[in-house]
């Protein structure tokens, strides 16, 4: 197994919290903490390729106050109303709220209503984890 070296260009911004979480986690050293985040990257793009239903369970955290977002994450999911199985929305706190949504279809319908959601203006972070409807498990 060959080993390649490159260098990387970095901000400043993003190299401090870096720096915090290869200590928190415990990396050796960067290329470690790297690695592991291109792997979980490649895992995650793995999704894409994939045909048919999947399950899933999407969060968005957002600020209550920006009207226009509220009602563009209310039309966004009315036009999916069909893959949405269920949803709950709790009020973090004076501004922000968490909306927690579960939803079953085709994969790439399912990936465009979490696309639309996270690219929401006002959207401070969005998640989307998909998982398998449980028909091929054994
Ligand atoms: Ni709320």
């Amino acid at each position: 197994m060959g080993i390649i070296r490159f260098g990387i260009s970095l901000d400043k911004e993003l190299l401090a919290p870096f720096d915090r979480l290869c200590k928190e986690k415990k990396y050796a050293n960067r290329s470690e903490a790297i690695r592991d985040l291109i792997r979980d990257g490649l895992v995650r793009e793995e999704w894409v390729g994939v045909k048919g239903e999947v399950t899933g369970v999407i969060t968005i955290v957002y600020d209550h106050h920006k009207r226009e977002l509220v009602d563009t994450l209310m039309s966004v999911q009315h036009d999916h109303q069909g893959m949405i199985i269920a949803s709950q929305h709790i009020h973090l706190n004076h501004d922000n709220c968490l909306e927690v949504i579960i939803v079953k279809g085709a994969s790439g319908r399912t990936r465009e209503l979490f696309s639309r959601l996270r690219s929401a203006k006002g959207v401070k972070h969005g998640e989307f984890v998909m998982t398998t409807t449980g028909k091929g498990l054994k």
